[in-house]
């Protein structure tokens, strides 16, 4: 049994959909401020694992926008909370180019196992409105083709995503050994 430490239900829910078994861990931590992902779920690991005695995994993730040089990235939670999507759309205002994409870093320990690290992106463009209601954070904002991440099902949104490629990624090492 593994134990996701997330306080993000639909993180969990994707997540959930990828390993069936799976069991949420609304513990909390550290998120350090560094420049990678990696390093932010690296330092949140090592917390993570000297709490907890049992398998345990976390994901960090964040929107990258071309146009402006992977803003909000590793501080997408806090840009997030602040400006929202309607910051971002009003940030691209004007802008053609509107390339982007998620990323997600997730990592994995058991008692007394050096941690493992898997990467997934998706990538597509910001719109130029918020469209739909699943999902969260970025979704309705983020778009593949003509339609934004909250206007798809979780089954769908599971067939494309960044968080859903690292976890299988994850899921296949698991499964090999
Ligand atoms: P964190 O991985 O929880 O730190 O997420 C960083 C920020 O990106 C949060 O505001 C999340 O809501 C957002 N985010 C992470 N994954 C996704 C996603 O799959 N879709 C939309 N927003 C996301």
């Amino acid at each position: 049994m593994i134990y996701f430490v997330t306080s993000n239900k639909g993180k969990y829910a994707e997540a959930q959909a990828i390993f069936g078994d799976l069991i949420q861990r609304d513990i909390g931590y550290a998120e350090i401020q560094a420049d990678t992902l990696e390093e932010v779920a690296a330092c949140g690991m090592k917390e993570v694992a000297a709490r907890l005695q049992e398998p345990v995994m976390l994901e960090d993730a964040g929107l990258f926008v071309e146009a402006l040089q992977g803003f909000p990235g590793v501080y997408s939670a806090y840009v997030q909370k602040t400006i929202g999507n309607a910051g971002i759309l009003r940030l691209m205002q004007g802008i053609e180019r509107r390339n982007a994409f998620f990323k997600s870093v997730v990592a994995y320990a058991e008692p007394g196992m050096q941690p493992v690290m898997f990467t997934g992106e998706v990538h597509g463009q910001i719109g130029f409105e918020a469209r739909g209601k699943k999902g969260f954070g970025y979704d309705p904002i983020f778009y593949r083709g003509n339609v934004s991440l909250a206007e798809m099902d979780l089954v769908e949104k599971n067939k494309i995503s960044h968080r859903a490629a690292s976890m299988r990624a994850l899921k296949k090492w698991l499964d090999s050994r």
